[in-house]
């Protein structure tokens, strides 16, 4: 079964069984500064699990985009991936336990509508129970496996470090919809490993003999800062499975890296890097990079742009010319477009300037790395290990991961002093943290009072761009704190001191009308014919929430599709003011402003 058909059938599965599919949502969150990326499905639905009805209904599913980087030292392994899509299926406060649980073991096994698993390979875990949260082991889910054929012996009672969803991570805490949970693993090794003892089944899967392949999470808590501090309103289901492992799985391979998708992938990967793991790395990277510039990221030196820029460079870096030239990159973007370009239409539409950014940041690189090379040369020639901080400024001043000076000081023979460097890292980390701290204070769905403010302010200022410098403004880009908002759009020039004034002046003309916030709920076809503003292309479902500004939707002066939430009245605002007017990119100005 190929890719696009895992694809097509999970989703076929879970609207047979009366699941609104959902589109993916941007991999950048929007509105939500205390997260980098969508790590997970479940989490542009945070508001719905948290208790807001859905427009679609109580029981979703869809196809998400994630990049996650914790597990960027994993890459190169059988089964680790930093850009993955994930399949998933939800039920706000609808079904429950022995629902997800059928579903998720037919989706598996089924022939006809499912996947076809053979159910002898399958193995399950369960949450043990824990004490200090006071949640019993979950022996309601352990019945739901065995009422389905899971032998008892072959379902393994885990702790909370593998079997709960520890919630979405912020910058330092975990926040939002929280529960145990139960996964499912598969055999994939060619003998077949028949009955495990809880031991024998801990060590197949340190080796990545079995692979983990659905994740079913039972939401009952909410948590706060890294706490459990209630139940939710609703029970809810959130499950994730990985796409490219059951593909691989399904395709007889015992790695990811060798299904239908990355199978041309990793054909170019192979000419460019010797070592495999090299190869893998290259394959993972491409896609994270083509991903994450397909949704408006460019490299840079903070946030999302630090994330692409430092993908990028590892790519080049494991290379074995330690370069990859403009025919390399088009090849390497041609073999992902091909086989994803077809589902994520952006990916295709982009494909041009896709392979521009990363060919231009290949060659920052290389140049970087020229300059990197004379630098560390004089450091050899002194002919001592390099120590820490010469490490850090390697880094600081030429992008040089710590990892390249090892690699360039272990081909000269001479020692790195990594825990010097690490010091030197993490002080540095200490020192912008301050700064960080204050940005990520806006939470998860956070409806702070000054956010919320923020957000309909950034409304009004996307209207009075649009007036004042054209309706060719679009919206490319939004985060909010409670300090500030910051609005990034499409304009080719910088703004002039007079159309800032022009600007900041129809927004607090505005506000001064005391103008009303209203929210409708329409399909997608028809508020699309109410004009109302939508830039994000493949992810709005067939009914969408759209706000307006004004008495009525047919005279309100801003109308955009928007989960919220909003502020009621324009008058609460304050005084608006644009602080910083600057260029990001390209064709792209940054706005930062301010309410007082
Ligand atoms: N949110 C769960 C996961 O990502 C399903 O594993």
């Amino acid at each position: 079964m190929t890719s696009a058909e895992v694809r097509t059938r999970f989703l076929a599965f879970f609207e047979k069984r009366g699941h609104a599919i959902l589109p993916s949502s941007p991999l950048v969150p929007e509105n939500d500064p205390t997260v980098l990326f969508n790590t997970a499905g479940m989490q542009p639905l945070v508001p719905y699990l948290m208790g807001r009805p859905h427009p679609q209904g109580e029981r979703l599913a869809n196809v998400q985009k994630c990049v996650r980087t914790g597990d960027i030292d994993d890459i190169g392994d059988n089964r680790h991936l930093t850009f993955f899509e994930m399949l998933g299926n939800w039920s706000l406060g609808n079904y429950f336990k022995a629902e997800a649980i059928t579903w998720s073991y037919e989706l598996l096994t089924s022939k006809t509508e499912g996947f076809g698993l053979d159910p002898k390979r399958l193995y399950v875990t369960v949450f043990a129970g824990d004490q200090e949260n006071n949640v019993p082991r979950d022996d309601e889910a352990a019945r739901a496996w065995e009422s389905v054929g899971i032998p008892k012996h072959r379902i393994y009672f885990k702790d909370a470090s593998a079997n709960w969803w520890p919630a979405v991570k912020g910058k330092d805490t975990w926040t939002g919809p929280t529960g145990p949970c139960s996964e499912m693993f598969y055999d994939v090794t060619e003998e077949g490993l028949g009955d495990l003892t809880p031991t024998e089944y801990n060590k197949a899967d340190d080796e990545g003999k079995v692979i983990e392949i659905w994740n079913d999470v039972f939401m009952e808590f909410e948590k706060k800062d890294g706490k459990i501090v209630g139940k939710l309103a609703k029970k809810n289901v959130d499950t994730g499975s990985g796409l490219e492992r059951v593909a691989a799985i399904l395709q007889n391979k015992t790695n990811i890296f060798e299904n239908d998708v990355f199978a041309p992938i990793m054909a170019i990967a192979t000419t460019l890097a010797s070592d495999l793991r090299r190869q893998r790395i290259i394959s993972d990277h491409i896609r994270t990079a083509i991903f994450l510039i397909s949704d408006g990221v460019l490299p840079a030196n903070t946030d999302q742009g630090y994330v692409l820029r430092r993908i990028i460079r590892r790519m080049v870096f494991n290379t074995d010319a330690k370069k990859l030239d403009r025919a390399n990159v088009e090849a390497l973007v041609g073999a992902v477009v091909e086989k994803l370009g077809g589902f994520y239409t952006n990916v295709a539409d982009q494909r041009a300037n896709i392979v521009d950014v990363i060919a231009q940041e290949a060659e920052k690189f290389a140049k970087a790395l020229d300059q990197g090379l004379k630098e560390f040369e004089k450091l050899v020639t002194v002919g001592k290990g390099v120590d820490g901080k010469s490490v850090f400024d390697l880094y600081q001043s030429h992008g040089f991961p710590l990892e390249l000076t090892q690699e360039l000081a272990r081909l000269r023979g001479i020692d790195v002093d990594v825990e010097g460097a690490r010091n030197e890292f993490k002080k540095h980390q200490d020192l912008s943290r301050a700064g960080a701290e204050q940005k990520f204070k806006g939470g998860l769905g956070d409806t702070s009072e000054m956010s919320l403010k923020y957000h309909t302010a950034t409304h009004l200022l996307h209207q009075a761009l649009r007036q004042v410098l054209g309706t060719t403004v679009s919206q490319k880009g939004s985060n909010i704190t409670p300090e500030r908002l910051r609005f990034d759009f499409t304009h080719g020039a910088k703004m002039t001191d007079d159309e800032k004034k022009r600007v900041e002046d129809i927004v607090n003309a505005n506000i001064q009308a005391k103008l009303p916030v209203h929210r409708v709920e329409l399909p997608k076809a028809e508020a699309e014919k109410t004009g109302a503003l939508h830039f994000f292309g493949d992810k709005y479902g067939d009914v969408v929430s759209v706000y307006y500004i004004g008495e009525s939707l047919d005279g309100a002066i801003s109308k955009e599709f928007c989960g919220g939430p909003h502020v009621e009245n324009t008058g609460t605002l304050g005084t608006f003011k644009i602080q910083k007017e600057e260029a990001v990119s390209a064709g792209v100005r940054r706005i930062k402003a301010v309410l007082s």
